[in-house]
């Protein structure tokens, strides 16, 4: 396959019209609507014909601004022809060096200082900074002189995270595209996450610009990752740049290429307003902070425009563009990406892939972006159930930030009061957990994830979601037409060829099915398999690396429905259930995984003054069991004789113990038994 690297010429701008006097009469004489609209489409068209002429100034400033080495103001970019724009981004696998690239790119171009203090600048969330992975994509524009032309250019860099569950963000960034600089790890090579963002970009007619990273390290085998760059994608071998974005050798060589291979954006400089809602994060002050494209058109402070989404109207307020920081401007052009405030603070009101258009005057919308789809569901409860309404204020609060988290009210008789929220995936529900605690000091205990099932009665036409183990009956639907389907996904795996035995193995046992096994190189082998999403979403990816010894990498991404034989299985303490411990398994798997959660729960409770018995059940019928035998539990037995303080303080310290526990029926079960047993681990 060829890489779409030098991709068509985009079409020349059309000329501009400017409204003669008879335009003028005519629109104000009221002649036929369509005459009408025709006329308004040239005003507008000439309008920002003049508005660009007036920001040549500007333009000129702006290579003031490359002369002086300072970042330009969003004035000075926002001049900047449509011709000498480039919207691109920069794709790779987890931890392949796209935020350390992104910021030697950032000091090349005068953006942020070069004095060795910049560390993923664009990482800007501390749980980003802490962990080392991007979770938000980023924007920034800089300008790049070119050294072939001597031209000055508007370069949107869009820094996207690697992770597979952050995909979404991934193909939210490629949307605002019209390149992408394909990073490979040149001590690594070709991984999962590689090729699946390689496809986003493909989907999207993106160019593409290979590049081998970290050719600083002496591991680095350049040749190698060149040849399976060209097995799995196309490219030629000369085309592979070789860089190092901790050195920012050949940093410089990034940029050109971008220049030379990606087109300028294509929209219709001239068309009426289309603005394409990249993505919205809330600011304490501002509050929405919307990312935007320009598609079409030139949008102005001060505008009215409206959703196409919901049809409400805003003002804009600020325009400006990330430079990094914000730096605002009066307008903004036909490709362009910046941000915009307006009339309305809450995020909720911005729906990303949204059209905004001139109010009005109605457009075809843009294709949007593929919308955020929870794929991972756990119940959050506050650890003290006073602290509910912490929690609430909490998770409202980040839920404005991330607008792919969704959050509903859920009851537990053992957790009580808390929230059923959905995640893009593990690692996005673990981060968002770091948050809770970091941000807002909210302690909680989250329940064993779930994926998003559908259920059909016999006698419905449409499926309802299920996204909580409680709303399928213990014992299964008591209507036999009842059908449930689970959610399916594409998995892509890369490992070396003497562990593909133990991949399939662990893939088959995952109820998976292979759709392709082929060879990278001689030393990498790529493996293919559908598999549910629930058998993907527990611990699949730790089972992987412990099977390769840490080599294997995999990324997967949505394929649909199917129905499967789903049942929920409860967990008994002393006869009574737990509903805060009940899952939703397939029957085939429902033994193994009742043994195994029974066994860690004996491990993990406290022994009692009287005998316990732990058992999982379908229905009524118990597949698992386990007893605690009993014990007596004297915490004042070391105390002889005396001192009754020291009786009382031991006393009152096991009344604080208790006070943290939940209790079942006659057993106390400590909060962390249930964080314990409700974490991902499986057998
Ligand atoms: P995610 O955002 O989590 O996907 O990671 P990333 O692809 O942005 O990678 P990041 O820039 O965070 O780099 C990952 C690690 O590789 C960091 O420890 C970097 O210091 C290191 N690194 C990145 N580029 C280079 C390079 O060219 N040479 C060397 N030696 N190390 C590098």
């Amino acid at each position: 396959m060829r890489p779409q690297s030098y991709r068509r010429d985009r079409r020349a701008p059309s000329p501009l019209a400017v409204p003669s006097r008879a335009d003028a009469a005519a629109l104000s004489g009221g002649r036929t609507m369509a005459l009408r609209r025709v006329l308004v489409d040239r005003i507008v068209r000439s309008c920002a014909a003049r508005a660009f002429a007036s920001t040549s100034a500007s333009y000129a400033s702006a290579r003031d601004a490359l002369k002086e080495e300072r970042p330009p103001t969003a004035d000075e970019l926002a001049a900047i022809p449509r011709e000498r724009t480039r919207n691109f981004s920069i794709i790779a696998h987890v931890d392949h060096g796209k935020s350390t690239l992104a910021d030697r790119l950032l000091e090349l171009t005068g953006a942020i200082k070069r004095d060795g203090s910049n560390k993923q600048v664009l990482d800007t969330l501390p749980v980003e900074r802490r962990r080392g992975i991007t979770v938000k994509a980023q924007a920034v524009s800089i300008l790049h002189r070119e050294p072939s032309d001597g031209q000055a250019y508007l370069l949107n860099l869009i820094d996207t995270p690697g992770h597979a569950d952050f995909s979404f963000e991934v193909s939210r960034s490629l949307s605002a595209c019209d390149g992408a600089v394909m990073l490979v790890d040149a001590t690594q090579g070709v991984e999962a996450q590689t090729i699946a963002t390689f496809y986003l970009a493909l989907d999207r007619n993106l160019a593409i610009v290979p590049a081998a990273n970290k050719v600083d390290m002496t591991s680095a085998d350049v040749e190698r990752v060149a040849k399976q760059m060209e097995r799995a994608f196309g490219v030629e071998r000369e085309d592979v740049l070789e860089v190092s974005g901790k050195t920012g050798h050949n940093a410089e060589k990034v940029l050109s290429a971008v220049v030379k291979h990606v087109p300028h954006p294509s929209g219709d400089p001239n068309g009426p307003l289309r603005v394409l809602l990249l993505d919205c994060h809330y600011d304490d002050y501002r509050g929405a902070v919307n990312i935007v494209q320009v598609a079409d058109g030139v949008i102005r402070k001060g505008d009215k425009v409206t959703s196409c989404a919901s049809g409400q109207h805003f003002e804009v307020l600020e325009l400006g563009m990330m430079t990094p920081e914000r730096s605002t401007t009066d307008a903004m052009y036909a490709g362009q990406v910046g941000y915009m405030i307006t009339n309305v603070r809450d995020v909720r009101s911005s729906k990303v892939g949204d059209t905004l258009h001139m109010k009005n005057e109605p457009v075809e919308p843009l294709a949007g972006i593929r919308p955020a789809k929870p794929m991972v569901f756990q119940g959050l409860y506050p650890v003290n159930s006073d602290d509910f309404e912490k929690l609430k204020a909490a998770v409202s609060k980040l839920t404005l930030n991330d607008a792919s988290v969704t959050a509903q009210t859920e009851n537990s008789t053992a957790l009580g009061a808390g929230f059923r929220c959905g995640f893009l995936g593990l690692l996005h529900a673990d981060v968002f957990h770091q948050r809770l605690q970091e941000e807002f000091g909210a302690e909680i205990i989250a329940t064993a994830p779930t994926v998003p099932y559908r259920i059909k009665h016999a006698d419905d036409e449409a499926y309802i979601d299920c996204t909580s183990p409680l709303a399928i009956p213990s014992g299964g639907f008591p209507s036999k037409g009842t059908e449930i389907e689970e959610p399916l996904v594409e998995a892509t795996i890369i490992c070396q060829p003497h562990v593909v035995g133990k991949v399939v193995e662990l893939c088959m046992d995952r109820r998976g099915e292979q759709l392709e096994q082929n060879f990278l190189d001689d030393s990498r082998v790529i493996l293919r398999y559908r598999l549910p999403l629930g058998e993907v979403a527990a611990d699949f990816a730790d089972e992987l690396k412990s099977r390769s010894s840490g080599y294997a990498t995999f990324d997967y991404d949505d394929a649909g429905m199917a129905k499967s034989d789903i049942v929920r299985m409860d967990v008994l303490v002393n006869g009574s259930v737990v509903d805060a411990l009940a899952t939703l398994v397939h029957r085939s798997k429902a033994q193994r995984h009742g043994r195994d959660l029974v066994a860690r729960l004996k491990e993990a409770l406290p022994r009692q003054l009287y005998e316990v018995a732990l058992q999982a059940a379908l229905g009524s019928k118990v597949i698992a069991r386990e007893t605690i035998s009993a014990m007596r539990k004297n915490v004042t037995a070391k105390c002889y004789g005396g001192d009754i303080s020291r009786k009382k303080k031991l006393l009152e310290k096991q009344k604080e113990g208790k006070r943290r526990m939940r209790r079942i029926g006659n057993v106390d079960i400590p909060n962390e038994t249930f964080a314990g047993i409700l974490s991902n681990k499986r057998n």
